[in-house]
């Protein structure tokens, strides 16, 4: 097995045999061989340094119902919040001091925000703050949506492909989602020039072997500028509140393998892996990671962005979590960096 990991690290691609052979053939000593090198990989590009990424979770409102997401519609036990530009702004400012050169919108598929409140909260974010990236992560829109939002300043937009296996997604989605749309807002984000963010859960129920596989392939497809996965992590309130949360065995497994695909990817360290493990986002780091991203939404809110149970963080100031994970990176021999953190190939250009 050792082979393939050699393979993989001068080709940065295997095939879809040789993926199912080695993730099936997972065991202690070879995670720890595939952690080395994907170490080496990331050092060799990004060296010791962590990217922090400040993440604004401005609506918990979405009009989209995948089973496994604690603020799906159907949760009418979620208790609903949006922040105003004038808070999202406030966020922006205290991330600023503290230190933060990317700020991500993330939130839940929400009509209030049009086109043109986002445009306009971008347009403000970068007119204040010019020296810092903005990274969306709102879900499926039109082209024309996702053009305005990148004329008004956007950077970089996140959205998770979820798994690449058809009758996977549809088990995990209501009819009326689907991956041939997912895939084709990829491909759009992409040829608009965003720097873009696809990913999937570990362990999402009826997750195969193939499922991740085909995970793998997509992703070398797309060949984004980065991947965020984190553990699936049941919710009580969803249709699979009894199912089994994903591991971190498996998650820092592929987390060494992405980083061995495209090393120069922007690779967090997620807050779900921090939520399964107490140390889930150092060893995640310690496995190719060099991303992550502490809440720098308002206390009052933090405990109502609850996709999935016994999120970490949920009570903490931003100012605390940053101080924290600062601890935590540096006890491993990482440092946190203050730059805006872009990938390779778009840093060198500016
Ligand atoms: N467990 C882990 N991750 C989840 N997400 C949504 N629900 C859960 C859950 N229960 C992830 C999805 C989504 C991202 C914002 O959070 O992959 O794209
Ligand atoms: Fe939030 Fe440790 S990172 S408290």
């Amino acid at each position: 097995m050792k082979s393939l990991i050699d393979k993989l690290y001068k080709t940065t691609a295997l095939t879809a045999d040789e993926y199912k052979e080695l993730l099936d053939n997972r065991n202690p000593e070879l995670s720890e061989y595939l952690f080395e090198k994907a170490r080496e990989v990331r050092i060799e590009n990004y060296g010791y340094d962590v990217y922090i990424r400040g993440l604004i979770e401005f609506t918990n409102y979405c009009k989209n119902d995948c089973y496994y997401c604690g603020i799906r519609r159907s949760n009418k036990n979620a208790e609903r919040y949006r922040l105003t530009k004038d808070q999202i702004l406030e966020c922006c400012s205290m991330g600023y001091d503290l230190g933060f050169r990317t700020f991500v919108l993330q939130g839940g598929e929400d009509g209030y925000f049009t086109d043109e409140k986002i445009v306009d909260i971008v347009s403000s974010i970068k007119r204040k703050y010019p020296d810092c990236a903005v990274t969306l992560s709102i879900g499926e829109r039109s082209y024309e949506s996702y053009k305005a939002f990148f004329d008004a300043g956007a950077d970089r937009y996140l959205l998770r492909h979820e798994t690449a296996n058809a009758e996977h997604y549809g088990k995990l989605h209501p009819k009326s989602m689907s991956l041939e749309n997912r895939k084709q807002c990829l491909y759009y984000l992409k040829d608009i020039g965003y720097q873009v963010g696809c990913g999937f859960m570990v362990g999402s129920p009826f997750q195969t072997t193939d499922c991740l596989v085909e995970d793998l392939l997509f992703i070398n497809e797309l060949n984004p500028h980065m991947v965020g996965i984190g553990p699936y992590i049941p919710h009580h309130d969803t249709p699979f509140a009894g199912e089994k949360a994903g591991t971190l065995e498996l998650t820092l497994f592929l987390l060494g393998i992405i980083r061995l695909m495209l090393p120069q990817v922007l690779l967090p360290a997620t807050t779900a892996l921090g939520t399964i493990h107490p140390k889930g986002r150092e060893l995640g780091i310690l496995a190719g990671a060099n991303v992550v991203m502490p809440n720098l939404s308002p206390k009052s809110v933090r405990n109502k962005y609850l996709l999935y149970d016994n999120k970490i963080c949920t009570g903490d100031e931003a100012a605390e979590c940053l101080r924290c994970l600062q601890k935590r990176i540096e006890s491993i021999g990482y440092r946190i960096s203050a730059s805006r953190g872009d990938h390779k190939s778009i840093a060198l250009k500016q």
